[in-house]
């Protein structure tokens, strides 16, 4: 292996430059020539890339979304389009391609090794949901960005003592609501893996009321429902006041953790090293404070676990 290839794909998440910044260094020092392609999949399709030098990854490691930019590209999901990355990867004259990215990206890394291209993918996404790794880069932030807004949104809830709905990101996974629930002491937390009955949401509520509660903190993943339409209900079924915040793309920015910082690091040293020593058409993760690699059909045919027990305990503390 003489040249290796990087992009990030899919949404950017929090902590993918510090894994660029590992991939290009580990790689140029072990004698790795890198290369880096632009806008994900779309920069492999349409010929869109630079070589990356150690300067090329300096000032980059406390900097939230991804200096190669990211993209969800509709063309590398058609065959020609592949075909046309394939011819493109040829010409950069790359042995081996580390793909930053998510669930999306993942199976694009699946359809380019299956193709041939010895492929090696880092999860990097804010919602946590790839299978086979506790976690994924950019997570850890945006809890820590949820976990500040709702901060936030207290302070102002107890002064007009209301009722706050606040729908987080998470596509269809409730990782981003369970954790920063948790952290942030709400009284009901609704995620898509938790079955949940609006009528024991607003008892808990009126429980709260009658014990002196000043307001009421709910967290809805928007794979659970339009947080607009459990803020509705609730207010026409308790007649408390009620208001709805969305966060949007505000959890996804920003600079990211340490924990974020460290773990990108960890993982993109360690998909070069993996590429290094021959293997490929693996995933990078983190399991149990170390590194873990699991082939790419095992994480397809897995689905994240869901953190029951943690859901229970949020439950508990918030009764
Ligand atoms: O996958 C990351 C994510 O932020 C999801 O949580 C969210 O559903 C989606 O991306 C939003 O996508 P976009 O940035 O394209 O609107």
């Amino acid at each position: 292996m003489r040249k290796i290839g990087v992009l990030t794909s899919g949404g950017d998440a929090p902590g993918m430059n510090a894994a660029l910044r590992a991939v290009v260094r580990k790689a140029i020092y072990h004698g790795l020539a890198v290369v880096g392609f632009r806008r994900g999949y779309h920069g492999l399709v349409y010929g869109e890339y630079q070589e990356m030098q150690l300067g090329s990854v300096a000032d980059i490691i406390h900097r939230g979304g991804t200096m190669l930019l990211t993209a969800r590209s509709p063309e590398f999901m058609e065959r020609s389009g592949r075909e046309q990355a394939l011819q493109v990867i040829e010409k950069s004259g790359v042995d081996g391609l580390i793909v930053i990215g998510g669930d999306g990206s993942l199976r694009g890394a699946e359809a380019l090794e299956r193709l041939g291209v010895r492929t090696v993918i880092v999860p990097g996404t804010i919602d946590n949901d790839i299978a086979c790794s506790d976690y994924s880069i950019g997570f850890d932030t945006a809890v820590y960005n949820v976990t500040d807004a709702v901060n936030k949104v207290r302070d102002t809830a107890t002064s007009h003592e209301r009722v706050y709905v606040i729908e987080v990101m998470g596509r269809t996974s409730g990782h981003i609501a369970l954790a920063a629930g948790l952290a942030g002491g709400a009284e009901s937390i609704l995620v898509p893996e938790v079955p949940f009955d609006l009528a024991e949401v607003c008892d808990r509520l009126q429980r709260g009321v009658k014990r002196g509660k000043l307001h009421s903190i709910i967290l809805v993943a928007e794979g659970a429902g339009a947080a607009l339409n459990v803020g509705e209900e609730i207010k026409k079924r308790t007649k408390m006041e009620t208001r709805v915040t969305i966060l949007g793309h505000l959890q996804r920015g920003g600079t990211p953790t340490a924990f974020d910082r460290i773990l990108a690091s960890r993982l993109g040293a360690a998909a070069v090293d993996l590429l290094r020593s021959g293997s490929h058409g693996k995933m990078v993760g983190f399991r149990s404070s170390d590194i873990h690699v699991t082939s790419f059909a095992e994480v397809l045919a897995e689905k994240k676990e869901f953190p029951q027990e943690l859901y229970r305990l949020a439950t508990i503390l918030a009764i």
